[in-house]
């Protein structure tokens, strides 16, 4: 089933960002949201931020007065407000000690790419899908307002739209560690639900079937490890890893470069 999309403009502000955006994405431009329109999402600036708005609420099809989802800048639930915070934990262990240059190729919501920035590494962020391309455009571009990143005057991370796989094959030069997080298959058994966010971008995007090849042009590229987030149950996308570091229903895997 192809999930539909469109932009959606409800008479507040300019016109002409939704008109762009549509036509960037392709996509159609409504000016009133039609109960009984095909689209799945809308895309929607609200409240100062892109949203994606998703047409099915809890009681059937839902006129979108509230909610969507944005990419959050704010820092996660216990993590220190500083910049940079601390590098500990099982992410920054298996970033590595050494490591100063990260590319995250599978940026998504970009909740890691963040976390990854508020540690102090030089970041740069890959997503191939143009939808969350624009979310993550919009939510970096609020992020540079923020008033600490316009006192320690710092420049959020740079983001390349495209497939990581040909793009990692033309970098100029190879970063210490990419890190990788793409789409696993759910687990068949019951487990917790997973966020709205990430249930959302199956929704839209899928698994992304070509994860080993993902790996493969990462470990080419990176200059010195490969890391990858995997759910605990899957197996280890790149075989036996030379480390694994342990998260909540997660796991870190770490492919360290002879
Ligand atoms: C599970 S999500 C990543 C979530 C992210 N770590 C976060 O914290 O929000 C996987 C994302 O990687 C992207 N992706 C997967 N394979 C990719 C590829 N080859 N090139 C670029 N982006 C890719 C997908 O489009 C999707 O948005």
């Amino acid at each position: 089933m192809a999930i539909k999309l469109a932009v959606l403009y409800q008479g507040q502000g300019d016109v002409l960002p939704f008109q762009q955006l549509a036509e960037r994405l392709g996509v159609p431009l409504y000016q009133s949201f039609d109960i009984d329109s095909q689209e799945d999402y809308f895309l929607s600036w609200r409240d100062g931020c892109l949203k994606l708005l998703d047409t099915v609420g809890a009681t059937g099809r839902s006129p979108l007065q509230k909610g969507g989802l944005v990419v959050d800048i704010e820092p996660r639930n216990g993590e220190q407000r500083s910049w940079p915070a601390p590098k500990d934990g099982a992410l920054a262990q298996a970033l590595g000690r050494k490591t100063r240059t990260v590319i995250d190729a599978t940026t998504g919501w970009a909740q890691d790419s963040l976390h990854i920035f508020r540690m102090g590494y030089e970041l740069l962020c890959i997503e191939r899908s143009p939808v969350m391309a624009e979310l993550l455009t919009d939510g970096f571009a609020r992020l540079a307002q923020l008033d600490w990143m316009l006192r320690l005057n710092l420049e959020p991370p740079s983001l390349l739209q495209g497939n990581a796989i040909e793009l990692l094959a033309e970098l100029e030069s190879a970063p210490d560690c990419i890190y990788l997080d793409p789409m696993f298959p759910p687990k068949r058994k019951k487990s917790a639900l997973p966020k709205k966010s990430m249930m959302v971008l199956r929704d839209l995007l899928g698994d992304d079937q070509d994860k080993e090849q993902l790996f493969e042009a990462a470990l080419k590229a990176a200059g010195k490890r490969v890391v990858v987030k995997s759910p605990d149950y899957a197996e280890p996308l790149g075989g036996k890893p030379s480390q694994s570091f342990q998260g909540k229903l997660l796991r870190y895997d770490v492919y360290l470069k002879g």
